[in-house]
Order: C-alpha cells, then structure tokens, then sequence
C-alpha cells in the first residue's frame, strides 16, 4: 500500500502499532507513505491554486498527483490508485474485502476544497467515501481503509474464524460478549452460556444477533432477510 499525503507524519504512529505493526514486521503487507510535495516542481514546493471561475478556498494541482502515482506505478505494479472523498463509493465491509484482492493500492488523501478534477477523471481508478460527513483531509479515511484491509489479509489475526462473528460479517451485527465473572453486580451471564450446551448456544448467538440488528440498523436486517428468502 502507498499513500500519498503532504501530512505523511500523520500516519507514523498509527501504522507502527498493534496489528498494523505486526503485519509490517511480518512482511504481509508494506506500507509505505510518501509526501505528495516531493513531486513539485518550484521553490514553495506549491500543491495548490485558486479555483477557477472564483470562489473560496483552494485547489490542489493535478501536477504533483499525476507525477506522484505515475512514479510510483514506474517502479512497480500498476496497482489501484484511490481517492480518500467525501464523493467517493462509501466504505462497507463488502468493499474492504473486495479491495484486499488488489496486490497494490495506491491510496490518494486531498485537503483544501479538493482536487483538480482531471485527477478523478484521468488518474484515480476509484474515489472512496468513509460515510456521509466531511473531515478535513483524505488522511483519517486513508488510515480507516488501510486497517479495515489489513486485518482481512491472511496470517493478520490471531483466529480466522472470529471474522465471521464479527459485525457487518454477514450483513449482521455481532451477538453480545460476556466474561468473568458470572455474576458482576447482580447483573449474570445468560443461562444458556454457561450451560456447556454447544447447539444451545449457537442458536442463542444467531438469534442475538438478528434481533439486535432488526433493533438497531433496519436497513441492515432488510437487506438480510431478501438475502436469506433467495438462497
Ligand atoms: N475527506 C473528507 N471527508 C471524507 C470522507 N467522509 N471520506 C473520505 N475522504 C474524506
């Protein structure tokens, strides 16, 4: 993964730590951030332009994002470059997995009003939205991507099978946790969990799971349940 930015400082924590780091050290993946002023080309090292045809703020250049992912393509795969904007395909789970089969992604974080739209037109093979609101850079959302995808790739975590469970695995939510101990403050684990009866269990957790998402994301359960009457 490449990700360009002119605030690549912005990810150095981030990606060394937890699972992101170990994935590195590992050698599952390689991430790699590079700062988009490098591919300037004046003194100022200039990313930016007013708009034309008027209005506030500024526009970042098509130059330095053309030279950038054309550089980087030179050394290398192709890839999937993308976009990080508001305007972009909006970010589910059915997208993260779909994105963890490309062998490179070249991931594009914009700032000020935006970017010059020849970059979308002409550079960019997607543009990706992390949800309907507006945060003021590509950087966070290129961060969302990048650890919704990783934690996919094979070998990242611990167990496999716990991705199934998860929420949004299956266009469910995720059926209630509970630990130690059985009793906290009056409050007890369910029966059926600590009964040891393994089918009881599972029946439990499945039907946990479809009431708390019909509860919670209607749009979530609808979609679930056309799925389920064709298949
Ligand atoms: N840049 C600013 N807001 C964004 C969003 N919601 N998704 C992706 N990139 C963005």
């Amino acid at each position: 993964i490449d990700i360009i930015s002119i605030f690549p400082e912005i990810f150095r924590d981030p990606l060394g730590a937890s699972i992101l780091g170990r994935a590195q050290q590992s050698g599952i993946v390689t991430i790699d951030c590079h700062d988009l002023r490098n591919w300037t080309d004046d003194r100022h090292r200039t990313v930016d332009g007013p708009p034309y045809g008027g209005g506030p703020g500024m526009v970042m250049r098509p130059e330095p994002w053309f030279r950038a992912v054309e550089s980087l393509r030179a050394s290398g795969q192709p890839g999937h470059a993308i976009l990080l904007t508001p305007q972009g395909r909006r970010l589910t789970q059915e997208l993260v997995s779909e994105l963890t089969g490309f062998d490179r992604l070249i991931l594009l974080c914009g700032r000020y009003e935006g970017v010059d739209e020849r970059v979308r037109e002409h550079l960019v093979d997607m543009e990706v939205s992390i949800g309907d609101y507006v945060v003021s850079g590509g950087e966070i959302p290129a961060m969302v991507v990048v650890e919704a995808i990783v934690r996919l790739l094979p070998g990242v975590l611990g167990s496999e099978a716990s991705l199934l469970d998860e929420s949004h695995q299956q266009g469910l939510l995720e059926y209630p946790h509970y630990t130690r101990p059985a009793n906290f403050r009056g409050w007890q684990v369910p029966d059926v969990l600590l009964s040891g009866n393994h089918s009881d269990v599972k029946r439990w957790r499945s039907s946990k799971r479809e009431i708390r998402t019909a509860d919670r994301r209607p749009d979530l359960i609808q979609a679930y349940e056309d799925e389920t009457l064709n298949s």
